[in-house]
């Protein structure tokens, strides 16, 4: 059975896209037919992250436009066949996208793919709350500092309201040099403190922006790191029961950090 998946964060550049690329390729790589919803609407940014930008012809709001059909939006990554990309549209607005439209356009999409990952802007605008209300489950991306958790409480606690559903938190940019030496709490402390349930935690990595800027996703940047922490979260989403990494701060560690003071670990 088809299931749609939304990543959602407060604070922006949190990751939101680069997690939702990593993904649909080991997904896809799982034998899932994936599709990926880029609905930063005038921000599009996966088909540049997949290396897709000349392949994108229409979006949709083309289709909604009646300018093509949605079968025309649909571009399949030139690696992996059983993902596809569709960009909402550049020079659209959030006010283009209407729940009673877009609700139609994913049920004909849910018929086709196995897997739907929307990727959404950063906020708690308007564009978040029509794709919120049409997708099963919404992610809320945050990293490990304060600014972004509050961000993602904060939008947390609206797509609660709005779609009466707890979102998952998948936190990112995890450092366990930070968490041994007692400077960040281990994620599922993070998770349990912002009353969410922890869908994964993907380790902060030096691989991840250059893999960026060569057109390839975080699951292809050379680090086994973070290709297991998408592939424990893909299982997941897939259903299956995955124990969390763990992540312990070293006594000897903490203690060295505080005699060595505004020394970096
Ligand atoms: N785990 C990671 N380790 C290192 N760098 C990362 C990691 N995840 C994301 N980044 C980097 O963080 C930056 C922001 O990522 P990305 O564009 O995916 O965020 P975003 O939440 O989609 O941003 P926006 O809110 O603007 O849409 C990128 O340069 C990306 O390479
Ligand atoms: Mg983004």
């Amino acid at each position: 059975m088809s299931k749609a998946w939304m990543m959602a964060s407060g604070k922006g550049g949190v990751g939101k896209s680069s997690l939702a690329a990593g993904l649909a390729v080991v997904l896809a790589n799982r034998q899932q037919h994936v599709l990926l919803i880029d609905a930063d609407v005038g921000l599009r940014s996966l088909d540049l992250m997949l290396g897709m930008q000349d392949t994108v012809l229409y979006e949709l709001k083309d289709c909604l436009d009646h300018t093509c059909t949605l079968e025309d939006t649909l571009v399949a990554h030139p690696r992996y066949p059983l993902l596809s990309l569709i960009s909402a549209g550049q020079s659209a607005k959030p006010k283009d996208f209407d729940v009673p439209e877009l609700a139609e356009i994913m049920a004909q999409l849910r018929m086709r793919f196995d897997v739907i990952i929307v990727d959404g802007p950063a906020g708690i605008g308007r564009n978040l709350k029509s794709f919120a209300a049409v997708v099963d489950e919404v992610i809320v991306v945050a990293t490990a500092d304060e600014v972004s958790r509050r961000d993602a409480e904060k939008t947390g606690d609206l797509i609660r309201s709005l779609t009466n559903k707890t979102p998952f938190l998948l936190l990112n940019r995890v450092s366990p040099g930070l968490v041994a030496n007692g400077t960040l709490a281990d994620p599922q402390t993070i998770a349990a403190q912002m009353d969410l349930p922890l869908l994964g935690a993907i380790p902060d990595n030096a691989r991840v922006y250059p893999a960026m800027l060569a057109g390839r996703t975080m699951a292809e940047c050379g680090s086994d790191a973070v290709a297991s922490g998408l592939r424990s979260t893909a299982r997941r989403m897939l259903g299956e029961d995955v124990p969390h990494r763990v992540y312990r701060q070293n006594r000897l560690k903490a203690l060295l950090y505080r005699l060595r003071g505004d020394r970096l670990p």
